[in-house]
């Protein structure tokens, strides 16, 4: 066995029984999820697959999704018109904080759900199903596959919306958005009930390792040029108020989702998924977490340590 392999499988083997932490539960279907649930991948950015546990488990994405849905937005629009809409900076709120620019109305970072709401409007399409579309699309090409909404876990948030619409009616009044509010609000749900596994989660992390190219399929999923942007609000942002904590401890662009993944890149040598729903006070895995620690300083992953030898 290669040690890549060896080594997430000793991770698995050492945090499995940790059962600190609870499943997420203010969307009723996502609390459906089986604590036990818990695996690690790693897909190089030569195309490598390691991977352990319950790995083929889908689940659905959440807000993971939001660095894949600013990269459409990127490739739209372009950097200054989508800047002008969201600004780039953390302010160490939970993700649903309802923080808006007081003049201009622009959420501080497209991480936190207003911020993913607004880039949402901002993705081209004719029509709700045309975006849709495009999105499935774009997954496509990260995964090497194509994936379907889990229409359970997205009717169970549609209903129970009520932080989430209030923020797009916000939006709405100051401008910031200027699609129908139903339909910029559906758009969010859906990216956020993209279905995958932990091999996917990790394949689209390796694919932003590789400069935008998915590694095991050879295909674009994003412009070169946006790679360095997505990566860097998900270094700033991606954690929420733990962002801090996370870019001290383990220094990898990453971002987290309700349902309990967590996805980190370490550019130009792999992308990296772990799943587990058991989730801290601030929404993220407990195990992700310590397995992240745990990689970061065995493989020398933190993007400033200088244990890793220089590639010039
Ligand atoms: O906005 C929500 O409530 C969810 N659909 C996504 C939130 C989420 O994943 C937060 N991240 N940890």
């Amino acid at each position: 066995m290669t040690d890549l392999q060896v080594l997430i499988e000793e991770l698995h083997s050492q945090f499995k029984d940790i059962d600190d932490g609870t499943v997420a539960s203010y969307i009723p279907e996502l609390a459906k999820a089986n604590p036990d649930w818990f695996s690690i991948a790693i897909v190089t950015s030569d195309g490598k697959v390691y991977s352990t546990g319950d790995a083929q488990q889908n689940f659905t994405i959440q807000s993971a999704s939001k660095p894949f849905t600013y990269g459409m937005a990127l490739e739209d629009n372009g950097r200054d018109a989508v800047l002008s809409r969201v600004a780039v900076e953390p302010v160490g709120k939970t993700f649903n904080a309802i923080v808006l620019d007081e003049k201009t109305g622009r959420p501080p970072n497209p991480m936190m759900n207003a911020g993913a709401i607004v880039i949402g409007d901002l993705i081209h399409g004719e029509h709700i199903t045309e975006k849709l579309n495009r999105l499935l699309e774009t997954f496509k090409h990260y995964t090497g596959h194509n994936v379907h909404m889990d229409a359970p876990v997205f009717t169970s948030e549609r209903l129970t919306s009520y932080r989430n619409r209030a923020i797009t009616n916000l939006l709405y009044a100051s401008g910031t958005i200027t699609g129908e509010i139903e339909a910029v609000l559906d758009f969010y749900i859906q990216q956020c009930s993209m279905t995958i596994n932990t091999i996917d989660l990790a394949t689209m992390a390796s694919t932003l390792a590789n400069r935008g190219i998915n590694p095991c399929t050879g295909e674009r999923a994003l412009e070169e040029t946006y790679v360095r942007d997505v990566l860097s609000v998900m270094y700033s942002c991606g954690m929420y108020d733990s962002s801090g904590e996370w870019a001290y401890r383990v220094g990898m662009p990453a971002k987290s989702g309700v349902s309990g993944g967590i996805f980190a890149v370490a550019p130009n040598r792999m992308g990296i998924a772990v799943f587990s729903p058991l989730l801290d006070e601030r929404g993220h895995s407990v195990r992700g977490l310590k397995v992240f620690e745990a990689l970061s300083e065995k493989l020398c992953l933190h993007v400033f340590d200088c244990c890793y030898p220089s590639q010039t």
